[in-house]
């Protein structure tokens, strides 16, 4: 697929086929995932892919989303900011643009494989890392469910691009 149709058709899809990810797909958006840069290359990020029924289970109890439930699995974005590099000034952690950039690496990935995601914040974190069992400073700051999409996304909806774009 064009780096373009990726990106253009990539849409957050909230209803999932049981059918399995393929191994080795799953694998180049590993790999894909750990190609992305990060501040001074520190890499404070992880991909974990929880597919055991018992843990998405536990990851269902903590993020009740019903197509958490119905998805084969569900791909977790870790960060760890005591890992990440701090900027200078107010020494804040950067490890969320970190995680950011690998997540969407792996969401592109995911759609070039043919295969859907919807990026998930809304959890409460503390619940998230301890139904699995996330030993800290590790913390899951992203999720999202990986298969095979079972209903279309929502309407595209974007400002125009003269108000998120200008040449100055
Ligand atoms: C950082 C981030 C967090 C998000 N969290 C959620 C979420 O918790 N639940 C959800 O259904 N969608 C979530 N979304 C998906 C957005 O709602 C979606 O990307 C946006 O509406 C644009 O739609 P599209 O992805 O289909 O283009 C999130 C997206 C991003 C980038």
């Amino acid at each position: 697929m064009d780096f373009y149709d990726v990106v253009n058709y990539r849409r957050s899809i909230r209803s999932y086929k049981k059918d399995p990810v393929p191994d080795d797909a799953l694998e180049r958006i590993a790999k894909a995932a750990s190609a992305a840069p990060s501040a001074c290359n520190r890499q404070p990020v992880k991909l974990v892919a929880v597919k055991s029924p018992d843990k998405l289970a536990r990851l269902y109890q903590a993020c009740p989303m019903k197509f958490i439930a119905e998805a084969p699995m569900v791909l977790l974005a870790l960060g760890n900011p005591k890992q990440a590099w701090q900027r200078p000034g107010d020494d804040h952690s950067i490890v969320e643009v970190d995680l950011g950039i690998m997540f969407e690496h792996v969401i592109l990935a995911a759609e070039a494989e043919g295969l859907a995601t919807c990026w998930v914040c809304a959890y409460t974190r503390a619940n998230v890392d301890a139904a699995l069992e996330i030993p800290a400073p590790w913390t899951v700051l992203a999720l999202s469910p990986l298969g095979y999409a079972n209903a279309d996304p929502l309407p595209f909806n974007r400002k125009p691009l003269a108000e998120t774009f200008e040449i100055i």
